[in-house]
C-alpha cells in the first residue's frame, strides 16, 4: 500500500477550481483506477467560499450548530448540520490567513462527488474521493484526520454476517473504510506541512461493498447511546405512562437506585428506602390496597359511585400497566428535636425534599437507561395500607409510586414545552 503526499498545490483562493488544480499535482503520479484521493476540507472550504472573517467567531460557531453536546470554558462540542460531533461546530482558524476562518463545507459529500466528477473528466480514470477534518474522540486522546465528505468508494463496510477466519459469524462488525483511509492520509499531511492532499493506492478493498457517502457514518440518533450531555439528560426525562414489552432488568433498577441514593439529604443522612415490586401479586396487593383506601375516601367526601370508579380505574391504567412499581419511602428518624412547631415543622420539610430529590435522580437513572417511568402520587394518600401491604415499618413514609418498564416504541420524544426562564427567575 502507498500513501503519496500530493505536492504541487498552490494556495488556494475561494472560486478556484479545486479538480483541476488537483488533476494537475495527481498527473505527475500517475493515479490508478480505484485509488482513493484525500483532501483536506480546509481547501474544499477555501474554494467553496466558506471563509468568514474571524472577529465574530462565537457567532460563527452558533450559527453552525444544531445541538450542543458539551461545553467547557471556551471550548464547545457541537453537533453540524451534517451530524458532524465536533469542536466548536467545525469552525476553524487554522491553515488560513490572520482574521479569517473556515466553516465546513456546506455538503461535503457532493462536494466529493463534485471532485471525483471532475478527476475522472481530467484524467481518464475513476477515482475516489475522501474529504478529511481532523477530529478528536471522546475517551481517546489525540487528533486524527477522519472522513466528513466521501465518493466513489464505500464508507461503511457492513461485515455482519460474514464470517471471522475460524468461521466464527461476525454479528456487529461494520467498518468505517472512509475514516480508516482518511487516518492513512494523516500520515503524511503533517498539520504544518502544507500539503492538503493524498494518493492512496494498493489498499485492501472492498470489492462488493456498494459506495456510500460519508453520511453513513454519522450514527443514527436512535442507536447514538452517549447522545445526551448530562445537562440534556435533565431536560430530556419525560413522564412516560405507558410501557414496551419486556421484562426490567434488575441491574436497570439497582442503578438507577444508586442515582436516586446520591440525593442530598440532611444532617448527612440517607433517609430513603425503596420497594420494588415486580410479581404480578405483590402489584395487585399494592393496587388493592389503595383503591380500597381511596374508595373510602372518596366515599366520606360522598363522590358518585361511577366519578371514584373512574378515577380509581384512570389511576390503575398507568400503575396495572407497569411491568415494575418501585414505591419509595422517606423517614424521618435523623431530624432534630425541637420544641416549637416551627423548627419541627422545617426538620421534616428537610427530609422530605430529600425523598423528592431521591426520586428524581431515580427518574432520571431510569430515563438515561432509556426506561420509562413515571411518578403517580397514590401511596401518599394511603400511608397505614401501603405500609402494611408491603410490610415496612411505622417509621416510613410513602412517597407516591414510580411505574416502570422498558420505553414504548416510540419514546419520550414528545417535546417538552419551552419555558421563558425569566418567569421562573429572580435576580437580586
Ligand atoms: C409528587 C408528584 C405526584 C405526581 N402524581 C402523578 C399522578 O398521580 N398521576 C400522573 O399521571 N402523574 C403524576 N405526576 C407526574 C406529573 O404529572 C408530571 O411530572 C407532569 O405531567 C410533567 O411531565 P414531565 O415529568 O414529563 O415533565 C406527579 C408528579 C409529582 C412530582
Amino acid at each position: 500500500m502507498e500513501v503519496t503526499p500530493v505536492p504541487g498545490l498552490p494556495e488556494i483562493i475561494p472560486g478556484a477550481d479545486l479538480a483541476e488544480l488537483l488533476a494537475e499535482a495527481l498527473r505527475r503520479l500517475g493515479p490508478e483506477a480505484g485509488d482513493v484521493v484525500a483532501v483536506t476540507s480546509k481547501i474544499v472550504s477555501k474554494a467553496e467560499g466558506r471563509l468568514v472573517p474571524g472577529t465574530d467567531r462565537g457567532r460563527w460557531i452558533k450559527s453552525e450548530t444544531v445541538r450542543t453536546v458539551a461545553r467547557r470554558g471556551d471550548l464547545v462540542i457541537a453537533e453540524t448540520s451534517h451530524g458532524f460531533v465536533c469542536a466548536n461546530a467545525g469552525v476553524d482558524a487554522s491553515n488560513l490567513d490572520a482574521g479569517m476562518i473556515a466553516l465546513l463545507p456546506e455538503d461535503p459529500d457532493a462536494s466529493a462527488e463534485h471532485l471525483r466528477e471532475g478527476l475522472r473528466t481530467r484524467l481518464g480514470v475513476p477515482l475516489g474521493v475522501v474529504i478529511t477534518d481532523t477530529f478528536g474522540r471522546p475517551w481517546r486522546n489525540g487528533l486524527v484526520n477522519v472522513a466528513i465528505g466521501a465518493a466513489g468508494l464505500p464508507s461503511v463496510v457492513d461485515l455482519r454476517g460474514t464470517a471471522d477466519h475460524n468461521g466464527r459469524p461476525l454479528d456487529m462488525t461494520i467498518v468505517a473504510f472512509a475514516d480508516e483511509l482518511a487516518a492513512a492520509s494523516g500520515l503524511v499531511m503533517p498539520k504544518a506541512g502544507r500539503i492538503p492532499a493524498a494518493l492512496i493506492h494498493g489498499f485492501a478493498g472492498h470489492a462488493s461493498a456498494p459506495d456510500s457517502s460519508a453520511r453513513a457514518l454519522v450514527r443514527p440518533v436512535a442507536e447514538d447511546l452517549f447522545r445526551s450531555s448530562p445537562l440534556q439528560a435533565i431536560g430530556d426525562r419525560r413522564t412516560v405512562r405507558s410501557f414496551g414489552d419486556g421484562a426490567v432488568p434488575r441491574e436497570a433498577i439497582i442503578a438507577a437506585v444508586e442515582a436516586a441514593c446520591t440525593a442530598p439529604a440532611p444532617h448527612h443522612t440517607r433517609p430513603w428506602r425503596f420497594v420494588v415490586l415486580e410479581s404480578a401479586a405483590a402489584k395487585h396487593r399494592l393496587l388493592r390496597a389503595i383503591a380500597e383506601a381511596w374508595r373510602a375516601d372518596l366515599r366520606a367526601d360522598r363522590a358518585p359511585e361511577d366519578v371514584i370508579e373512574r378515577r380509581i380505574a384512570r389511576s390503575d391504567a398507568v400503575l396495572d400497566a407497569a411491568p415494575v412499581l418501585i414505591v419509595p419511602f422517606v423517614r424521618f428518624a435523623g431530624a432534630h428535636p425541637y420544641e416549637d412547631a416551627e423548627r419541627g415543622g422545617a426538620e421534616r420539610d428537610m427530609f422530605l425534599l430529600s425523598g423528592g430529590a431521591a426520586i428524581q435522580n431515580l427518574l432520571l437513572g431510569l430515563s438515561a437507561q432509556n426506561m420509562a417511568g413515571s411518578w403517580i402520587s397514590s401511596t401518599l394518600f394511603c400511608q397505614e395500607e401501603t405500609r402494611a401491604t408491603l410490610g415496612l415499618g411505622d417509621e416510613w413514609f410513602a412517597l407516591g409510586t414510580v411505574a416502570t418498564g422498558l420505553m414504548p416504541g416510540g419514546g419520550a420524544s414528545r417535546p417538552r414545552p419551552p419555558i421563558e426562564p425569566e418567569d421562573f427567575l429572580t435576580w437580586s
